[in-house]
């Protein structure tokens, strides 16, 4: 399958390009390294030393044989060129991580929610807009988020696979419809998702595109079998306030003998995924896409769901990490509960990794061999959801 994966040089995107190419699919990389540039904007480097996207295509082809191609692009600001792209190379499908994902950063200020929306909505939208206009049948995977649900909005009732039945009152009686589940997002970041799904219902419905939108949950881990290979294809590591996602955030901050950040009582429950099960989801959704006039499936792409304290508490008795508590800086309910439905993924053979099967042992370990290029001075989050809430670095006091 000839496959363009946007956004292909991200911490999700380059593991599922190295991932499809070994299974033999044929990959072309499309990116405009946005999230370097962010790097340098917030003087901050992936904990990893991570290779320039030239160097890694050299690298895998000299390891493998196999050819990835390169496309420097911008998305959301070069839409003919992208329109070109697709008639050139009539991929069959496209993977979609190209987006602009650090709920944090998202909320830093105006010029980043700004940015965040205009990136994000407006990528997507020239996505679709040019596999319409190519007028080739090409079969979109999107990676959403779960963050789209909200937390705790059905209390304990499972989160269904996007799609909600309700019943609707009408004179002759209840009638039942399908609708898609109500959108509640936590920060601006979160909000781009929910718009990129009316903009997929709507291209769905019009134009039959065909969509699958991946409600991903927290990742964590870093490598996989193939950017584990060498060095040089070594995958990125965040673990600053911005960027960093929780679990690898722990990791990382124990390797280092930097207190657990925990914001608030902890009492917040997340999704998560490991890094290999993402590679492995994507290829499924590939391999079971929707047909043309279907609505975009939905599949929740996650494994498991923790409390955030209760993994502070984990990696703290591997560890021997103190536990920090910090301002929560979002706006956010202390304690929330998470039951979240993933059959469509388990139906389709996804045999998920747990954090307890070894793979956090693996994950601390790129910690601490990398822990002398961490900065500690990045590890506090410093955007805050609303003004009056800034977090204080000074309740943390590194070892
Ligand atoms: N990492 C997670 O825990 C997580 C969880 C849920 C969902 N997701 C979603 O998965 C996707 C990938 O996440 P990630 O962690 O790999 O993020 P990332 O920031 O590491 O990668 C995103 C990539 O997209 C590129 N990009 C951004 N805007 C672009 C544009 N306009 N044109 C071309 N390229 C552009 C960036 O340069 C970067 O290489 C995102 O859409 C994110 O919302 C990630």
């Amino acid at each position: 399958m000839k496959v363009l994966v946007l956004g292909g040089d991200g911490f999700c995107g380059w593991p599922t390009s190295l991932h499809l190419s070994d299974i033999g699919h044929d990959v072309t990389i499309v990116d405009n390294l946005s999230r370097r540039e962010i790097d340098l904007e917030l003087e901050v480097e992936s904990l990893t030393p991570i290779r320039p996207i030239g160097e890694r295509i050299r690298v895998w082809k000299e390891l493998t044989g196999n050819e990835i191609d390169y496309v420097h692009l911008d998305l959301a600001r070069e839409y003919d060129r992208l329109e070109a792209l697709l008639r050139e190379t009539q991929p069959d499908a496209i993977v979609h991580f190209g987006e602009q994902r650090a709920a944090p950063y998202s909320m830093r200020n105006a010029t980043a929610k700004r940015y965040t929306v205009d990136n994000n909505v407006t990528g997507t939208h020239n996505v679709l807009c040019a596999i319409v206009q190519s007028g080739l049948d090409i079969a979109l995977v999107h990676l959403g988020t779960m963050g789209v649900y909200g937390y705790g909005w059905s209390g304990s009732a499972p989160i269904p696979e996007g799609y909600l039945t309700v019943k609707v009152p009408t004179p002759d009686g209840d009638i039942e419809r399908e609708i898609l589940h109500p959108a509640n997002p936590g920060s601006v970041y979160h909000l781009t998702k929910t718009l990129d799904q009316l903009l997929f219902a709507f291209y769905c419905a019009n134009d039959q595109v065909r969509v699958t939108d991946l409600h991903q949950g927290i990742v964590w881990g870093t490598q996989t079998p193939q950017t584990a290979l060498d060095e040089r294809l070594i995958n990125r590591f965040d673990y600053d306030g911005d960027y960093g996602t929780v679990l690898n955030r722990f990791l990382m901050q124990a390797a280092i003998g930097h207190p657990l950040t925990v914001h608030g009582t902890g009492g917040q429950t997340r999704a998560f995924i490991h890094i290999r099960d993402t590679v492995r989801c994507i290829q499924i959704a590939l391999e079971n896409p929707p047909e043309r006039g279907d609505k975009p499936k939905v599949f929740n792409q996650v494994t498991e769901t923790h409390r955030v304290r209760e993994l502070a508490e984990l990696i703290s008795k591997i560890t021997g990490a103190e536990i920090a508590n910090l301002p929560n800086p979002r706006r956010e309910a202390a304690e929330n509960e998470l039951n979240v439905s993933r059959e469509h993924f388990l139906e389709l053979g996804l045999n998920p990794t747990r954090l307890s099967e070894g793979l956090l042992e693996e994950s601390r370990d790129v910690a601490v061999k990398y822990r002398d290029r961490a900065d500690t001075t990045k590890i506090i989050a410093r955007s805050v959801w609303r003004q009056g809430m800034e977090t204080s670095p000074d309740l943390v006091k590194p070892q």
